[in-house]
């Protein structure tokens, strides 16, 4: 009999890489279990765990939105708004009821691109957000948003040859699937120096390359607001992006799950590539991404999400239907999930104050843990840190002496992530470094969330690490 070994496995698989669950992570995991025991001998007594976007994750403090959890509650046993009288609020007990008369049993398969009526409800909360009419036969239901990036770079990657037009930094979802699916990223770098700002001209030169070598670029991603950056497109630069993809005939992916998460409303305002596409009449094939588990409602192990297609013909459209078909249908619970998160209560509503309340929270926690964050990292020697409008990440870039790159080459690791290795091993802050999302030749930064409560402690343990590894390994 022929033993299974990595080796007769499909060598695609092997090539995969996803930093965010690697080596820190695992590290942080050791770390965490040692420090129950008594004499642990670690110099720290908990691990912090700003290397993953989850919000509620234990440790951290996001807490889940009651709305939501009671609708949940109640859709996955409907005797208990009978069981437990003046418990749920009317509305609640009300949103259960709709629900299920459409759904029938969230333990029954629904329909495989998503119960229509949540469809719609989701169509009419994108119709609000943007005022351009969407459509529930060209919304997909998934499991996160993963499960519908997945799909679509699966379809689109026909051969070594075709390529993907992928930002750097990126989340790492992107190279890894394309890695998985044998397709090619085409990186193009994002502007440190102007916030990260996304740059047409690198776009343009990253295209020209990767045609000189024979690659067919069919798609350009774009994470709108970014992670790890944070940064936020200005609407300007969208429609150039659509020109862009007009031009060299490519579908253009907006990975939107970071759109509830801006720190300022007052002064920045997430707009949609539906929103652009529609306004400029564009015929540029988009698909667009959300999920459950970023925003206000953090619920990441729901697994809620969906995609809305435009500008996609019907036989393509039928294509992603057959596939989400072999899947059977998205999760029953995600996509309950979903319905909360783009049908909150409304004022007025019973559950509304406790919801703004809730909401409000998170999103000043947000805020404020960034700007400290920011500003305090700007003030170490060898650190720069653009101060994020959106999502949930900080990238600060790190400047390494010699010495220090010698002390990581020396250990088989790559310098930031040597210096991210010593400041979990040291403080137990666990961050993920640049490495594992891209960055330039050269520079190295790591992704820290601003998910961490506690930050003034925190950013104290920081920045001590840093002066002690800056003098540690100081050239001279
Ligand atoms: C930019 C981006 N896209 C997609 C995802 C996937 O999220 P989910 O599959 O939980 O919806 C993440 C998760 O961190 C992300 O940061």
């Amino acid at each position: 009999m022929r033993i299974l070994t990595p080796a007769s496995l499909n060598p695609a698989i092997r090539n995969v890489q996803y930093a965010v669950r690697g080596e820190l992570a695992i590290r942080a995991e050791a770390h965490r279990e040692r420090l129950k025991e008594e004499n642990h001998g670690l110099p720290f007594d908990k691990v912090i765990s700003s290397n993953i976007g989850n919000p509620q994750q234990k440790g951290l403090d996001q807490q889940p939105l009651t709305f939501v959890r009671q609708v949940a509650a109640l859709t996955e046993w409907p005797p208990l708004a009978d069981l437990a009288p003046g418990v749920f609020p009317p509305d609640v007990v009300a949103r259960a009821k709709e629900l299920i008369r459409e759904i029938g049993s969230i333990g029954a398969y629904s329909h495989s691109q998503g119960v229509p009526f949540i469809r719609k409800n989701v169509a009419n909360f994108i119709q609000e957000r943007d005022g351009y009419p969407a459509d529930p036969a060209h919304i997909f239901l998934t499991a996160g948003a993963s499960a519908g990036v997945s799909l679509l770079i699966s379809m689109l990657i026909t051969g070594p040859n075709s390529g993907i037009l992928i930002p750097i930094p990126q989340y790492p979802l992107y190279t890894a699937t394309l890695a998985q699916y044998n397709g090619t990223p085409i990186p193009y770098y994002l502007d440190e120096a102007s916030d990260w700002s996304t740059s047409v001209e690198s776009i343009e030169v990253a295209l020209k390359e990767a045609i000189a070598k024979g690659i067919e670029p069919k798609a350009l991603v774009i994470i709108n607001p970014g992670n790890p950056t944070g940064a936020l497109l200005e609407e300007s630069t969208q429609e150039r992006l659509v020109k862009l993809c007009e031009d060299h005939s490519l579908v253009l992916l907006a990975d939107e799950v970071y759109q509830a998460n801006i720190h300022n409303r007052a002064t920045h305002q997430f707009i949609s590539f539906k929103k652009v596409v529609s306004k400029m009449q564009s015929p540029v094939p988009l698909v667009s991404f959300h999920s459950t588990s970023k925003g206000v409602t953090g619920e990441c192990g729901r697994r809620g999400g969906y995609f809305e297609c435009t500008n996609i013909s019907e036989p393509v459209l039928a294509l992603v239907y057959k596939m989400m078909s072999v899947g059977l249908c998205p999760v029953v619970s995600g996509q309950i999930g979903v319905d909360t998160m783009v049908r909150p209560p409304k004022p007025g509503e019973p559950s509304y104050e406790l919801w703004k309340k809730e909401t409000d929270a998170t999103h000043a926690a947000l805020a404020s843990r960034t700007r400290i964050m920011a500003e305090r990292l700007n003030k170490l020697p060898g650190v720069s840190c653009v101060n994020s409008p959106g999502a949930l990440y900080l990238y600060p870039q790190i400047r390494l002496s010699k010495k220090a790159i010698e002390a990581a080459k020396s250990r088989g690791k790559e310098p930031d992530a040597f210096y991210a290795l010593e400041l979990l091993d040291r403080t137990g802050i666990c961050v993920v470094p640049g490495s594992g999302f891209g960055q330039k030749e050269g520079e190295w930064h790591y992704r820290l969330t601003c998910l961490c409560p506690g930050v003034e402690e925190y950013v104290n343990k920081l920045e001590r690490f840093h002066r002690e590894f800056v003098s540690e390994y100081n050239s001279s």
